[in-house]
Order: structure tokens, then C-alpha cells, then sequence
């Protein structure tokens, strides 16, 4: 009885609340904003501690991706054959069907949350302050896309034709949240789904692809495959069977796979370089804060992490603000991922090019106010870094690093912030922290940014109440907003109701 299976209430939680500096936080305190963790405090700390104690040798998702490995174009044909024919099964269930089902995913990917976390931690080296909530935004991308999968049911005047496949290339840097969401997506609206996640994050991918059968999704409406990105990477973008694409990454890979396909139907949320305003009449405390949990979260290796900080007026020579910044950052506890107190752990790659530059190197103009220091031979690990000085038009100004170091300009008006933030490329997230109303109105007006946030960090957007997409060189194609309203709409197409 599916009514049995769906006894909880669409629920957005409220986790992404920056844990305060690592000395101050109970080794439990990521875990107080979950689902169904215990409140006890005792036993989350032992639920967590096993966790942990587990990450080193975990193992889970290999079998399967050895399974899943497509080295020829003739098991690729197969694969996309299946995807095709399953479709129209899973396609005929409804809206509602399907949305049956993804109250069931919701469930299953709670019960999965150990096995999810364990895998973050151990393949890509994610902390558990910022994989525990990671669960809970996969789990609210569920419940989400399942009350919107019931509205593709009762359009007015129409119906909506699901698509027949849809190809998933996700990113390694949030290796559950967005895989699910993007899978969830597609099949909400009644299309079959073949992943293909990022190298680095693919036994993650498998974790969740598992979770995904277990609660009823069939095998062939959701394929997992590993395949070599050159060739076989090519071909599965360019087949004409493949609908349309969803795709998390670099915007010169966004290019690449239109390349591939002239006329692809693409739904891409790509790079960013963002940056938090700080004007003289913010919360200092709260602003060195956030500032530091959206550069820091996950070794700064978000696309809607904020690499910028732009001081307005005073805030540029506030001696408080600086040292709380420089407090905020010194805090952080860098290491293993698999330690509690960890709020910082391994880059996914050891630092090269750019972000070895950007991480060891003063450019003109530049000094550190907190120098970065590598910790591990293989320049994986590294302590926060946060430059001064940095130029308008200057690599550091208008370059996506995606590592531990900020830099910080200067702005003589809220003006003058809105002229540096917007003459980046991209446009991804945005952040300001103001009490004042007037300049809160003036900056939401003129900023260029798919996702706007006033007094909160940039990053961990809330599915339902921040829809995250991006602006300008931050998304490419036809996408809407991830976790919003009309995202389902998006990947349909449109036919008159039969009479
Ligand atoms: N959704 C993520 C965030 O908001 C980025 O992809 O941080």
C-alpha cells in the first residue's frame, strides 16, 4: 500500500546553517538538522563516530561500476535501447506513479544516509558538515520533483509529453545532491535517465543509482554508465535517442557537448566567480561568518562559493572586521575527512594550474592576510588562504579557482561594489551583508546573479525556497531553476488535451 510508504510530510529542512568556528562545536553538531537523526546528543556523536571509523576502507558502489562499464559502442547501443524502450512504461504510471515512487526514493535515500556518507567522505573527501546536509537536499529534491510530478497531471488545457531519454552529467563537487536532484528531475517528468557521473565522484553515484532501484525505480529507466569521456562520451551526446541533457560543470564543457550536438536540448548550470559585498552598516560578526563558510565549505570547492569579498566604504579599514574575518578563518580545522572536527578536508585533485597560482602567488597589488599552507606532500591539503589588494579586471577578479583562498577588493559605494561584482563572466550566486534597507533594495536591483542571498552565506541553497540556476556565462540552454517551480514543465513537451 503506497499510502503506508509516504507517511511524511513535504518537509523543507532547515540545515544549512554555518556551523560556528570548529573549536566551539560539539563534535554532533552537524547532525541536529536532519530528518530523522536522534536528537539525543550522545547518540548522534556514536552514530557519527561509527561513520567515520568506516570511511577509510569503504568500498560501496565498486561492484556496480565495474558492472556498469561501457567500453564499446555496441554496448552503448544497448544501453540506449533499453533506456528507450522502458520509457514508455514508466511514462504511462503518471504523474502521480511516479510521484508515488519518488515518496518511496525519499525514504530509501534516508535509510541510505550512513552508506551516503560514508562514500562522500572516502571518494571525495567531503566532511561531514557539509555531506550530512548534501542527503538531506537529495531527500528534499525527492519529495520536491514527486509534488510537482503531480501537477504535470492537471495542466490546463494540456498535456505534457514526457521525453524519451535523458542523458545526466553531474559534477564530483556535490556528488549526491546533485546527481539525485538532476536523475529525480528527469524521471519525475516521465523520461528514462542515463547517468554518467563525473570520474571522481562515480561510486557515490552508484550509492545513489542503488538506493534509487531498491525504492522501485526500474532498472532500465535509470542506467548507470562509466565510459571513457573522449569517444564513448561523444557518441552518447551526439546520439539522436538522447532527448536532452542535464548537465553540472564547467562552461567549457557546456560548450563542448553543444559541439557535439548542434541543437542540443541542454539544461547546464556551469561556472561561477562570485562575490560577497560587505557594507559598513552589516553584522561584522555575522558577515566574517558567512564569508568564511561560503569560501571555505568544502575546501572552496563550490561553484556557488564565494571567492570575493567586495568592502564598501569603511569596512576596507575596519581593524574588527578584518581580525574577525582572520579569527573566523584561523578556526577552521583542516585534515582528515574521516575526524569530526575536520571542517576543511583534501582537495579532489592536488592543486595545479590556476588555483596553484592563485593559492602560492601574489599578483600586483596583492599581499596575504592569511597565507596558505600546504600540509600534505601531494598538495591536496591546505590551510585557508585570503589575499589583499586584489585589482579590478585582475586574473584573481574575474577567475573561477575553485579552492580554499579568498580575495578581497574594495569599493568606494554600493555603486562601485554592483560595477565589480557584474564585470565577472558569470553569474551565479551573489551575497550581500546590510542592515540598511535602502542599500539592500539598490544591490538586489542591480545585480547580476541567478541566486541572490542578503545576510547568509552563498552557498547550499534551499530546494523550494532557493531555486538555484545561474545567469549569464553561469548556465547554458534552456534550463530553469533546479529545486523550483517550473523546472518539470521544462523537460516535457506540450500537446492539447484530447477531447
Ligand atoms: N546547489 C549548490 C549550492 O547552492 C551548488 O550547486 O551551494
Amino acid at each position: 500500500d503506497l499510502d503506508d510508504e509516504v507517511p511524511t510530510p513535504h518537509r523543507i529542512q532547515d540545515r544549512n546553517q554555518p556551523v560556528p568556528e570548529a573549536a566551539a562545536v560539539p563534535v554532533d553538531g552537524g547532525f541536529t538538522n536532519t530528518a530523522d537523526s536522534d536528537p539525543s546528543l550522545a547518540a548522534n556523536r556514536d552514530w557519527a563516530t561509527k561513520i567515520t571509523a568506516r570511511m577509510p576502507e569503504c568500498a560501496l558502489g565498486a561492484e556496480l561500476l565495474r558492472q556498469s562499464t561501457v567500453e564499446s559502442a555496441d554496448r552503448l547501443d544497448t544501453v540506449l535501447s533499453a533506456g528507450c524502450a522502458a520509457q514508455r512504461e514508466w511514462a504511462a504510471l503518471g504523474g502521480a506513479g511516479r510521484a508515488a515512487v519518488l515518496r518511496i526514493v525519499a525514504r530509501e535515500l534516508e535509510r541510505s544516509r550512513a552508506d551516503l556518507l560514508q562514500v562522500m567522505g572516502s571518494e571525495c573527501g567531503k566532511t561531514l558538515d557539509q555531506s550530512d546536509p548534501e542527503v538531506s537536499e537529495a531527500i528534499d529534491f525527492a519529495n520536491w520533483y514527486a509534488a510537482h510530478a503531480l501537477e504535470l497531471d492537471d495542466l490546463d488545457g494540456a498535456v505534457a509529453v514526457p521525453r524519451r531519454l535523458t542523458v545526466v552529467a553531474p559534477p564530483w563537487n556535490f556528488p549526491v545532491a546533485i546527481p539525485t536532484g538532476s536523475v529525480l528531475a528527469a524521471l519525475a517528468s516521465g523520461s528514462s535517465v542515463v547517468i554518467k557521473p563525473a570520474p571522481e565522484a562515480s561510486r557515490c553515484a552508484a550509492v545513489m543509482v542503488q538506493a534509487l532501484w531498491r525504492a522501485g525505480v526500474p532498472r532500465d529507466v535509470l542506467q548507470l554508465v562509466q565510459l571513457d569521456e573522449g569517444s564513448l562520451g561523444q557518441r552518447l551526446i551526439a546520439d539522436p535517442r538522447v532527448d536532452q541533457v542535464i548537465l553540472t560543470g564547467g562552461y567549457e564543457t557546456a560548450e563542448l557537448f553543444g559541439s557535439f550536438r548542434p541543437g542540443l536540448r541542454l539544461f547546464a548550470e556551469t561556472s561561477g566567480k562570485n562575490a560577497m559585498v560587505v557594507t559598513p552598516s552589516a553584522d561584522f560578526d555575522l558577515a566574517a561568518r558567512d564569508l568564511v563558510y561560503s569560501a571555505f565549505g568544502h575546501a572552496g570547492q563550490k561553484c556557488s562559493a564565494a571567492s570575493l569579498a567586495i568592502l564598501v566604504g569603511s569596512v576596507a579599514e575596519s581593524r574588527r572586521f578584518r581580525s574577525q574575518l582572520l579569527d573566523a578563518a584561523r578556526a577552521l580545522t583542516v585534515g582528515d575527512p574521516a575526524d569530526l572536527r575536520t571542517r576543511m578536508g583534501p582537495l579532489i585533485t592536488p592543486a595545479s594550474g590556476k588555483l596553484l597560482h592563485a593559492l602560492t602567488t601574489q599578483d600586483d597589488g596583492e599581499s596575504w592576510l592569511l597565507r596558505p599552507e600546504r600540509l600534505d606532500e601531494s598538495g591536496r591539503l591546505w590551510t585557508p588562504g585570503i589575499k589583499t589588494g586584489v585589482r579590478r579586471r585582475s586574473p584573481f577578479h574575474l577567475t573561477e579557482y575553485f579552492g580554499p583562498v579568498l580575495g578581497i577588493m574594495t569599493a568606494d559605494s554600493m555603486a562601485e561594489a554592483l560595477e565589480i561584482q557584474n564585470e565577472v563572466a558569470y553569474g551565479l550566486t551573489a551575497g550581500l551583508h546590510s542592515l540598511d534597507h535602502a542599500e539592500i533594495a539598490e544591490w538586489i536591483d542591480g545585480v547580476q546573479a541567478g541566486n541572490l542571498y542578503v545576510n547568509r552565506h552563498t552557498t547550499g541553497a534551499l530546494v523550494g525556497r532557493q531555486p538555484f540556476g545561474g545567469w549569464k556565462r553561469s548556465a547554458v540552454g534552456a534550463g530553469t531553476k533546479a529545486g523550483g517551480p517550473s523546472y518539470l514543465i521544462g523537460l516535457t513537451g506540450w500537446a492539447p488535451r484530447p477531447a
